[in-house]
Parts: C-alpha cells; structure tokens; sequence
C-alpha cells in the first residue's frame, strides 16, 4: 500500500522545505513539524488494547496502543524525522540504520546498526527521500534480518522508481510519502525534490 498524505499544512511546509533559500535551522524545524503531521495517518491503524480505568468520576474501560513502536532512522537523514515523531509518541524506542549511497553506483553501503527487540514491534524506517529506493530496500532487509516483522517507510519526498524497488522487494512494507515527485534525475536526484536531504539538515553542503 502507498499513501500519499494530502493535506494542505503538509503541502504549506513542505514548499518551505523545497525552497532553496531555506536556512538550515528553518529546514529541521518544518521537517519536524512535517513528519509530526504524518504520524497522525501513519499511526491511523495502531492496534489498541481496552483497559479499565478510574475517572474522578468512575471507573470507565478505555483503549491504549498495545504494541512497541520502534522508530528507525537511515543515517544520516532519517534523524531529521525522529523529534517531530517522538513529540507525539514518547514511548517510541529508537533504532539506527547508518547508510550511504555510493556516488559512482548509486548503491547503500551499511556501516552502522543499533536496534532494540523489534521482534513484536511495530517498526517505522523514516528517511526524508525514496529515490532509487536502495537505501530504503537495504535498511529494510537489515530490519527484517533484525527480527522485524511490521515495518512502515515513512518518507517525505519519493519517486515512483523507489517505490517500485521496494515494492518488489518488499510488498508487506506500507509506505507513506508527503509528496510524489515526477522525476529522478542522471544522477540519481529527485526532481524538483529539495536537493541533498542530509545536508540541508546538518549544513554540510
Ligand atoms: C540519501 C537519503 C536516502 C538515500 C535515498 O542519503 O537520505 O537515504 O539518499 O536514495 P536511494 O533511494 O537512491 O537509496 P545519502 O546516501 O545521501 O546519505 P546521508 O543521509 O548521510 O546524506
Ligand atoms: N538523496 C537525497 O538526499 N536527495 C535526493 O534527491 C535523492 C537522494
């Protein structure tokens, strides 16, 4: 399944982040507030638990999320999603999944992995670009390797390649994006997208 959140605060702040003049510290702040509001649809079918409580007034049975949610960044810019996730769900545990394309092939290198139990756990892989889809693919696998078993791909901007690719390869996967972008360009870019995702969040470009 591949949802597309449309909805005109996303599409608002998403115009800020694909503008070139973006300073730095606005980028981080509305890739927060963006991925804030997508935790809101891609939470939508969270599997509750009833539980009995007291009110001051009575005691009243009431639902809470039972399951473990594990969010999982790809390095470097997944990170830039994990505040405005974890400002609604606290309780989320964070795992990180250090990769990086190759600029030559275009293809994931590993070099870090840290994750909790994520055998029972609902798992989101947040990474603000699906371009090829190789990194996501990639992280994937490891996740599954890793124990995984319910696992959403949470990115901002993505291209139908990336969303082929992982599709392909994994169909279970649902992935949200904020936005469809047309094209991905010779050298492996999303177009118009908003440039190097990783360095506009840490300035290193
Ligand atoms: C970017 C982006 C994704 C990947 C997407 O990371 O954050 O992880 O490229 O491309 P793909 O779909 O073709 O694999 P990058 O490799 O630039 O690393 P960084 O986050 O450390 O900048
Ligand atoms: N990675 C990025 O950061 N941006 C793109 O457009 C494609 C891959």
């Amino acid at each position: 399944m591949v949802t597309v959140i449309n909805h005109p605060l996303i599409t608002h702040k998403l115009t800020t982040l694909r503008k070139e003049e973006t300073s730095t510290k606005d980028f981080n702040q509305v890739l927060d507030e963006v991925a804030g509001l997508m935790a809101y649809e891609i939470t939508r079918d969270l599997p509750l638990t009833e539980v009995e409580i007291n009110t001051p007034m009575e005691t009243m049975t009431t639902s809470v999320i039972s399951k473990d949610i594990v969010l999982a960044p790809i390095l470097r810019a997944g990170l830039g999603m994990v505040d405005g996730i974890r400002g609604l769900i606290p309780t989320a545990k964070v795992g990180h999944v250090g990769m990086y394309r190759d600029e030559e092939t275009l293809n994931p290198v590993e070099y870090f992995l840290k994750v909790p139990d994520l055998s029972d756990a609902i798992v989101m892989v947040l990474d603000p670009m699906l371009a090829t889809g190789g990194s996501a693919v990639m992280a994937i696998d490891v996740l599954k390797r890793e124990g995984a078993k319910h696992i959403k791909l949470v990115c901002i901007v993505g291209v139908q390649e990336g969303i082929d690719a992982v599709l392909e390869k994994h169909p279970d996967v649902d992935i949200y994006l904020a936005a469809k972008d047309p094209v991905l360009n010779e050298q492996g870019y999303i177009a118009p997208g908003l440039g190097d995702a990783g360095d506009r969040i840490f300035g290193t470009k």
